[in-house]
């Protein structure tokens, strides 16, 4: 049989990258890739636990609506939904979306929004609108691992301020704007995901909300807040949003569909003051030209069907469990010496370890034992969080979760006595069982909120 004429290469050779290397932008020299979409790939194997994505559990949806409204669209609306639509998305969709953040209180002007491909575009678009290279971005410590390549590929200086149980540590954030200020530089924007936050599980106190607001008005800065998370709440009381706090001067948001119904449909959005929009709609143009139609056309329907809030709060309500099953499972199986954040809301905790433990080590043991996390370094640009650890609790059932959560402590647990052999520590660091354990023990807060 004769060849195929493209034969699928299986890794470039050095000839390959050779003769490519001279066209390469500069900026690719600063790329990074995305820890979890690596991971994605060793994780789709069967018999792999993944505490690593951030998916949400789509077998949560009925088939039988997915398919009615699908049909649906098709009998009545085919051509439209098979076509092309206006970059800034169709007002249908933004109504649902002026209808979802409603749920948490913000009223934004439908003109200020922009339906975009997951909230990850939005990120990218806001960078390309307002980041040169060399340009400063904050962010919090750790911070989500997908804005760090979106970061990195524009080319900013992304300062990264400590989180603490109550969020990112305003009175650091004031000091790093006090040196940029001497130094006559102006950060183009501070990101934050305030509520359940991307990778930390932490949610920025009322306090600190109120405080990162008058800065960026007193400053006149942009804050970017990234609110993935803010409905899928598991107790605790709902806290503003920071664009409800300053009303959309100083604050451009960035919502998506991705958790709250479904992230293959990749619908998102951004929400910015008008100047801002023209040109994330220029950039969105050069992107993708628009949304997909056909994906909006689902929420349409999803949203005309009036359950919109029933499904977030079911799903909501399975979460809960799995979250409370990890929480119990971290209990039983992590060592003495570890700690992890109890969210009470989104879909990750995030464990701290011994400091001679580092995960990315770790992790290539786990994977071993059939089970991955993504080490905390992925959530830092600086390499700081190599004793950490993100886990996802929506993706798994209980079961699973309980499993993971063994696999792991046990490649923990034999570093740990590793260590005590080759230091002489005593070996109470391994891991004590339940019944030995007083309630509560073990779980501390994410470094405890110091200062503001
Ligand atoms: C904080 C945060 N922002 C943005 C995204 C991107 O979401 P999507 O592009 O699916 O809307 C995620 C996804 O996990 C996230 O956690």
């Amino acid at each position: 049989m004769p060849e195929p004429p493209h034969r699928r290469r299986a890794h470039a050779s050095s000839s390959d990258l050779e003769r490519y290397a001279g066209l390469f932008a500069e900026r690719t020299r600063v790329m990074r890739s995305s820890a979890m979409r690596d991971l994605m790939a060793v994780t789709a194997r069967p018999e792999v636990i993944s505490l690593a994505g951030g998916l949400p559990d789509t077998s949560t949806f009925p088939p039988q609506t997915f398919a009615a409204q699908m049909t649906r669209i098709a009998q009545e609306s085919a051509a439209e939904a098979l076509q092309y639509g206006p970059t800034e998305g169709f007002r249908e969709t933004v109504d649902c979306i002026v209808e979802v953040m409603g749920a948490e209180g913000m009223l934004p002007d439908p003109e200020d929004v922009i339906v975009t491909t997951g909230g990850q575009q939005a990120i990218d678009l806001v960078c390309k609108a307002l980041v040169d290279p060399g340009d400063a971005v904050i962010c919090e410590a750790p911070t989500y691992p997908g804005a760090i390549p979106v970061f990195c590929s524009y080319q900013a200086d992304t300062i990264q301020i400590e989180c603490d149980a109550e969020g990112m540590r305003i009175d650091e954030l004031e000091d790093t704007l006090e040196r940029l200020e001497i130094e006559g530089r102006r950060p183009k924007f501070i990101y934050s995901v305030p509520t359940f936050q991307n990778p930390a599980g932490v949610t920025m106190s009322l306090e600190r909300r109120r405080r990162l607001v008058e800065i960026a008005r007193t400053r006149e800065l942009l804050i970017v807040e990234d609110n993935p998370y803010g409905l899928l709440r598991y107790g605790g009381e709902a806290l503003p949003p920071l664009y409800q706090l300053d009303g959309g001067d100083f604050v451009i948001y960035i919502g998506t569909f991705s958790k709250i119904l479904s992230p293959g449909i990749r619908l998102g959005w951004a929400v910015t003051p008008p100047p801002v929009m023209e040109k994330v709609v220029l950039g969105k143009q050069a992107s993708d030209l628009c949304t997909s139609t056909l994906t909006q056309y689902f929420v349409r329907e999803h949203f005309a069907g009036g359950h919109w809030r029933e499904y977030v709060e079911s799903v909501g309500e399975i979460y809960r469990e799995r979250r409370d099953a990890m929480l119990a499972a971290l209990e039983r199986y992590f060592p003495a010496q570890a700690s992890w954040t109890e969210p009470e809301g989104g879909l990750f905790v995030w464990a701290t370890l011994p400091p001679y433990i580092d995960t990315s080590d770790l992790l290539a043991k786990a994977l071993r034992e059939d089970v991955a996390f993504v080490p905390g370094q992925a959530a830092y640009v600086d390499g700081r969080g190599r004793n950490s650890m993100r886990l996802n609790f929506s993706a798994g059932d209980e079961e699973e979760i309980r499993e993971g959560i063994r696999r792991i402590g046990k490649v923990i647990a034999e570093q740990v006595g590793l260590y005590g052999a080759l230091t002489g520590e005593p070996p109470a660091v391994a891991p004590r069982p339940q019944s030995q354990r007083a309630e509560g023990e073990n779980v501390v807060p994410f470094r405890k909120a110091e200062g503001a």
